[in-house]
């Protein structure tokens, strides 16, 4: 596997990152950058299966999640990130394979089935809001992507993604009906089946000690926190022992005590983590107060390249230029995969160049 592989993932712009967002995904983006061919979408359009009726919104979290993707590391250089509404084969591509996919194929879908419960949408979603999951195959084909690296949750868009590409291989490729995934390609067909790289880590505990970190909790660790506020906020962490002295033993589960997972995420160094542990367990002369130290020098000194990173970024117009020049990097990449699926499909009658004014 040292081969430069194309990789496509992306995020539904909610706004500012934080430092769940960086253990859950974009630590993971910063280094594969540094070896393979990287697309990072803004998947505004899907943000529209909730939020169509707050365009202007959705407009200024896509410049958001750009800029603090930069302040965490993502190099414009080596990665193209680049806006979804803004690359036209991927609506494109989604109308074609909505055609190759039958309707209750898509219905069938867990992670599809448990957002329309979260949401109480019941039998009022839109039309585009299964329509989706289609479009996020698309996302992922038309940059003949072979890697998707995504959480738990999204591994059931990419088995649905993996059928599409079969599905469009055989129909319109002649790739026989038995084929391995990994021979598609060498046996003709436009698309290579893509795989999932689910992340390991889990989501992480937010500053409330009790939820996942989300803002819309309000337990979140941002970017442009100070250290002064990261400080407070680790600070205020409930760890779930409230009369507990310095020299009781205490719980080091990290799924009982939020801090413990801090402590295992942020602290780099094995021999300080050990020894914390160990104390902390036994109880001896170790309070939460000194965790909590640890834990808020060890975030604090992670984000503080991030705060100076962003001020690069401050202008809006800056991260603009970033996304235009991932958009037309974009843009290029998947008019190829057009050009292929057009020949096959025979929906193609002409040769077309698009660019980005
Ligand atoms: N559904 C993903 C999410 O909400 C976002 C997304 C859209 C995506 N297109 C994608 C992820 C393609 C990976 C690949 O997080």
């Amino acid at each position: 596997m040292s081969e430069r592989q194309r990789i496509l993932t992306g995020d539904t712009p909610t706004g500012n990152l934080h430092i769940g967002h960086w253990v859950g995904s974009v630590k993971r983006r910063v280094q594969l950058q540094e070896k393979h061919e990287c697309y990072f979408l803004i998947a505004n359009l899907h943000a529209y299966t909730t939020r169509a009726d707050s365009p202007m919104d959705v407009h200024r979290d896509c410049i958001e999640v750009a800029r603090d993707a930069l302040a965490m590391g993502v190099d414009p250089e080596k990665a193209a990130i680049f806006l979804q509404s803004e690359v036209p084969a991927l609506s494109e591509l989604t109308y074609l394979f909505a055609m190759l996919l039958p309707f209750n194929r898509v219905m069938r879908n867990p992670t599809l089935k448990d957002e329309l419960k979260i949401k109480g949408l019941a039998d009022n979603y839109s039309f585009g809001f299964p329509l989706y999951t289609v479009g996020q195959t698309a996302d992922i084909l038309a940059f003949r992507a072979h890697s998707v690296p995504v959480g738990e949750d999204q591994v059931p868009h990419l088995e649905l993604t993996r059928e599409v590409a079969r599905r469009f291989n055989k129909m319109y490729c002649g790739v026989p009906d038995k084929a391995p995934d990994e021979e598609h390609e060498s046996l003709g067909g436009v698309f290579p089946i893509p795989v999932a790289d689910v992340g390991k880590v889990g989501r992480l505990v937010g500053t409330d000690g009790q939820n996942k970190m989300s803002k819309s909790l309000g337990n979140t660790i941002h970017v442009i926190d100070t250290a002064k506020k990261v400080k407070k906020k680790i600070g205020k962490i409930y760890t779930g022992q409230d009369s507990r002295q310095p020299n009781d033993p205490g719980i080091v589960d990290p799924e009982k005590n939020p801090l413990f997972q801090y402590l295992d995420v942020f602290v780099e160094d094995e021999a300080t983590k050990v020894d914390i542990r160990d104390r902390y367990e036994r109880g001896d002369n170790i309070g939460d107060g000194e965790v909590k130290m640890l834990v808020a020098d060890a975030i604090n000194e992670l984000l503080e390249p991030m705060r100076e990173r962003r001020l690069q970024y401050e202008d809006d117009a800056v991260v603009l230029e970033v996304l235009r020049s991932g958009t037309a990097r974009a843009i290029a990449s998947t008019e190829e995969t057009m050009q292929m699926v057009k020949d096959v499909a025979g929906t193609g009658f002409f040769k077309r160049t698009l660019t980005l004014a």
